[in-house]
């Protein structure tokens, strides 16, 4: 696939430099980001709430290499916050992306039909000033656009650095690889429209049931991005099956669209994976005989697939090259947001050649959950 002529050919109206940080709403996000640091090995950023003068709400921001979670919680009963959390559980609220000029982004976005959340608006503290500006996408999640060129501070104003002596080491995470989005029934090609209508994005990826089923549950999925590929957001709407798909039942517990998956990149994933697994990490189980027909499917790989097997890590192969991947089991209450972790080498493709083998080992969590 000639993956740099499709990025050339994004219109290009809303540069993005990258993904700022993903904000999740969560129901006690001192203890989230606990979470986040022991199992993941995130470091303390920075910090808002009673302390820094916010009566409403607090965050804790938290890092890995180009990696920024914010976990947000609510102080009072009636809150935009609360009423998010009541129905969705934890989950993502905000991909915030990182942009030159916010109020450009937004016009342009507007513009092009896009639902306000957020109009201009510019936030000073002594460090100087940041604007910040947002619109929605599918379901109650937003796109911020942070522009803070002209800001010296820790993470935006009215945060403080957040200093914490508990500091697990980092596990090597590196940058968000792709966000994926659950929406529902014939929403995929309305979504997949907004993304390249509204902010200039190009499909570049696309599965259909035929890829992605099995005997009882389906999906489908495009994968869009932005103009300098950073930016890969994979849209899944169900697809009928015999039973309930994996997507339905998100959209069940979820209570409609929402980000499904964030695939966070590392160098070494044997090494990041059996980190992950001793800090108490549960991975979707692949059968051994996934690894018997191994070699012939994907040809030479250079890492050694016993440690692969007994990490039950997958692998797939593309014209470019092949990749390395895992999924978490949901890691919130509810059966909704996880986590899979990616190691490219030279692969720029999703693993489709993995669908199917993932399918079936998320057919038996759903057998298990009474949600099939
Ligand atoms: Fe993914």
């Amino acid at each position: 696939m000639e993956i740099d002529k499709i990025f050339d050919e994004a219109k290009d109206f809303l540069p993005i430099l990258g993904i700022d940080y993903i904000e999740f709403y969560v129901g006690n996000a001192k203890q989230s980001a606990y979470f986040y640091k022991t199992a993941l090995g995130f470091e303390s950023e920075a910090y808002s709430g009673l302390e820094t003068g916010d009566k409403s709400k607090v965050s804790y921001v938290i890092k890995q290499e180009k990696i920024r979670f914010v976990l947000t919680s609510s102080y009072v009963d009636n809150s935009e916050i609360n009423d998010h959390y009541l129905k969705h559980g934890d989950g993502v609220k905000v991909v915030a992306f990182l942009v030159e000029d916010s109020k450009k982004s937004y016009q342009e976005t507007i513009k092009r039909g896009a639902k306000s959340f957020l109009e201009p608006i510019e936030i000073s503290d002594e460090n100087g000033s940041i604007i910040k500006s947002g619109i929605y996408t599918y379901g109650e999640t937003v796109h911020l656009f942070i522009e803070r060129k002209n800001y010296n501070g820790v993470f935006l104003p009215g945060f403080k650095k957040w200093n914490n002596t508990y500091s697990p080491n980092p596990i090597g995470l590196k940058y968000v690889d792709h966000i994926v989005g659950n929406v529902g029934w014939n929403e995929m090609n309305i979504w997949c429209n907004f993304y390249k209508d509204v902010l200039g994005f190009t499909q570049i990826v696309s599965f259909d049931d035929n890829d992605i089923s099995t005997e009882y549950t389906a999906l489908m999925s495009k994968v869009m991005s932005n103009g300098n590929g950073r930016v890969k957001f994979p849209i899944n709407e169900p697809a009928e099956g015999l039973n309930k798909s994996q997507i339905e039942e998100y959209l069940d517990f979820y209570n409609g669209p929402g980000v499904q998956h964030l695939a966070l990149a590392t160098d070494n994933i044997i090494s990041t994976v059996s980190e992950m697994k001793n800090r108490g990490i549960e991975f979707l189980y692949v059968p051994e005989t996934y690894y018997d027909d191994l070699i012939d499917r994907v040809g030479h790989i250079e890492e050694d697939i016993e440690l692969l097997r007994k990490n039950g890590i997958l692998i797939d192969r593309d014209d470019d090259g092949y990749l390395l991947q895992i999924f978490t089991k949901p890691l919130v209450d509810r059966p909704t947001i996880f986590f899979e972790i990616i190691q490219r080498k030279g692969a720029n493709s999703f693993g489709k050649g993995n669908f199917k083998a993932l399918f079936l080992a998320i057919e038996r969590e759903q057998r298990n959950r009474g949600t099939l």
